[in-house]
């Protein structure tokens, strides 16, 4: 157990079925699910708050005992099997799709579900945004990342606040090599973004104001990675600490005002825009999707959470929603062409190379001559 001054944030996230097909949770799981992270308050949680955007279960809970541990993602991962164990009685659909392990082992990391944690000293005011997102995969926070922390034009902070203006540390992480590095902002921005351009491989894990202050953190497990086939997209979870000499709420939640193109919409296997919604659009309709995005606010006291404030239920974001659709309708009219299909490296790691292993035969050799 860490220095028990700090915080720890842990929002731990699982599809472990939904209704119907891949597109909503059941209310009975999340009230399963927010039941059993009640009985922990008190004694190994602070607070707990249950959720759900999409298909995806989301946990989120408040501790003092420090990122990766055991007893806080053995009570996650309980959970999740315990609500898949209901899923499968249900019926519903894709029961324990995020679970791939049978037993828990020290930690949920690599077992399926995705992990974004935390651990802070609280300020005298610390307001905390928590980010989920179905059907698209952990690269996706990448853009926005890079606008909240790293441009001007978004954060106007960045200028004008002496505390923010040496800039930011990213940790990017290569899911595909397993391995890391850091850049540092304003400075190596070129270098920065060299990487985290190309999402589906490098991922932003970590942000920290220049003095060490944690910022951000977000969950980076590949699924499919970890499976070496297709088990539905990573849908990923994203914790951003806010104001006093990091961007200011409005900041952290501005560049989703831009209808960002990401992977991971119908079958994980095509590109399409991120919706911001509110909580009671935190349904994947159109074609499984599109991929959307909700951010629920939080002011911590002692390791309460007070709230939620449902961000993007808000006709502030109404013009980008429509944006999305018009995005939507073009993409949708590629059919099964990229740049709608994802690209073939991409395509690996879904139920596409079943269908060339069938068709292997039938391929003849071109004439070296020809
Ligand atoms: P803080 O410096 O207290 O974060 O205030 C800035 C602000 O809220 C501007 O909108
Ligand atoms: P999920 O990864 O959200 O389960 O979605 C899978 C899918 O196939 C959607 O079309
Ligand atoms: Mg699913
Ligand atoms: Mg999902």
């Amino acid at each position: 157990m860490n220095c028990m001054a700090k915080i720890t944030i842990s929002l731990i996230k699982a599809d472990i079925g939904s209704l119907p097909g891949h597109s909503h949770t059941h209310s009975l799981i999340l009230e399963k699910a927010a039941k059993l992270l009640k009985e922990a308050e008190g004694t190994l949680l602070i607070d707990s708050f249950v959720t759900h955007v999409g298909d995806d279960l989301q946990l989120l809970m408040t501790h003092r005992r420090g990122e990766d541990d055991r007893d806080i993602h053995e009570l996650a991962w309980n959970t999740f099997v315990a609500c898949a164990e209901m899923a499968k009685e249900m019926k519903l659909y894709g029961a324990g799709q995020d679970l791939l392990s049978d037993a828990f082992s020290c930690n949920v990391k690599g077992m399926g579900p995705g992990v974004a944690e935390i651990e802070f000293e609280e300020r005298k005011s610390d307001p905390l945004l928590a980010f989920m997102a179905d059907k698209t995969e952990p690269g996706a926070w990448n853009f926005f990342l890079y606008k909240m922390f790293a441009d001007p034009f978004n954060t106007p902070g960045l200028v004008i606040d002496p505390q923010m203006h040496d800039g930011f540390i990213f940790e990017v992480h290569d899911v595909k090599m397993k391995r890391k590095i850091r850049f540092r902002t304003p400075e190596e921005t070129y270098s920065l973004l060299a990487y985290i351009g190309a999402p589906s491989r490098y991922v932003v894990k970590y942000v920290w104001r220049k003095d060490g202050l944690i910022a951000a953190s977000t969950s980076t497990q590949r699924l499919s990675l970890i499976a070496g086939r297709y088990v539905g997209k990573d849908d990923p979870v994203m914790l951003v600490r806010a104001q006093s000499g990091l961007p200011a709420v409005g900041e952290v939640i501005e560049p989703f005002a831009t209808p960002v193109i990401v992977a991971g919409w119908m079958r994980g296997s095509h590109h399409g825009p991120l919706m911001p919604v509110g909580l009671m659009d935190a349904k994947c309709t159109r074609f499984d999707g599109p991929p959307r995005v909700i951010c629920m606010g939080f002011q911590i006291n002692e390791g309460k959470l007070l709230g939620p404030t449902d961000m993007f239920d808000d006709p502030a974001y109404d013009r980008v929603r429509d944006k999305v659709n018009d995005l939507a309708d073009y993409l949708r009219a590629h059919g099964p062409f990229e740049p709608h299909r994802l690209s073939l490296d991409e395509m690996e790691y879904t139920t596409l190379p079943d269908v060339e292993k069938q068709l292997k035969g039938r391929w003849e050799n071109i004439p070296e001559t020809w």
